[in-house]
């Protein structure tokens, strides 16, 4: 049975890619969580205690990944913090920005280097990355400089992961603004939606690799 670990995998876009990948498509889900005792009990799908921005609990993590299921298919890098909006480059406390670049670029960045290991050895890896069109370059404007400045960095990382790892397809992908806490009672997307492209990056057959992808679809660095 493939094994997928999902980060942040206790609640929103996180919490239903595990739903989806456990229910439709007969992964064993690590779902990390800092709160494991948070993680909604189903099927297929394992708590695990994660806590991206903690190099000691990455570490924890994957040492369990190794010794309970000896294998990881698919890595799922959701976990992320926002900012605030009203934040501007010229004013934005450098001490929030570092701890919301932490989580959302180096933890993504720290957890496959932890995992790529086991990801090498697996005939069919994925990782996903889930970013944001906030990261892209190409429509970068301002407000929340952080998490923007975060999220070209993890599409940096797809691209030098997809680059360096020819065994390991390796994607980021725009779930569109969603209904969670970060994205808000207003969003016009379902987590079903938001969880969509992610889903199918990590079960499709022969998918890219290097790419950036919102409705399945290439989009715009
Ligand atoms: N919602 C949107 O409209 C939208 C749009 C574009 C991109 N995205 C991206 O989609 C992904 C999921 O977002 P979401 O809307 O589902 O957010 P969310 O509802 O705020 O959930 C965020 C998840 O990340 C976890 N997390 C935060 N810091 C963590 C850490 N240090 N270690 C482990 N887990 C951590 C949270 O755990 P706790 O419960 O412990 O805090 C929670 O499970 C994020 O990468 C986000 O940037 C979302």
């Amino acid at each position: 049975m493939p094994v997928a670990l999902v980060t942040g995998a206790n609640r929103g876009i996180g919490a239903e890619i595990a739903r989806q990948l456990a229910a439709d498509h007969a992964f064993t889900v690590l779902a990390g969580a800092r709160d494991p005792g948070r993680v909604e009990p189903r099927d297929g799908v394992v708590p695990v205690e994660l806590d991206v921005s903690d190099p000691a609990s990455v570490d924890r993590a994957a040492e369990r990944v190794a010794a309970d299921s000896g294998r990881l298919d698919v890595l799922v890098n959701n976990a992320a913090i926002g900012g605030s909006y009203t934040d501007s480059a010229a004013d934005s406390d450098l001490g929030e920005a570092h701890e919301i670049l932490e989580t959302n670029l180096f933890g993504a960045w720290r957890l496959s280097q932890a995992l790529l290991h086991l990801l090498r050895e697996a005939a069919d890896a994925r990782i996903v990355n889930i970013s944001s069109g906030a990261g892209q370059l190409e429509d970068m404007q301002g407000g929340y400089p952080a998490y923007r400045i975060s999220k070209a960095g993890l599409n940096a990382l797809t691209r030098i992961l997809a680059a360096e790892e020819p065994a390991v397809s390796v994607n980021s992908v725009c779930p569109g603004w969603v209904r969670t806490d970060m994205g808000g009672s207003a969003a016009p997307r379902s987590v079903e939606e938001g969880a969509d492209t992610a889903v199918w990056l990590a079960t499709t057959p022969d998918p890219p690799s290097g790419g950036f992808l919102r409705d399945r679809r290439p989009i715009p660095w």
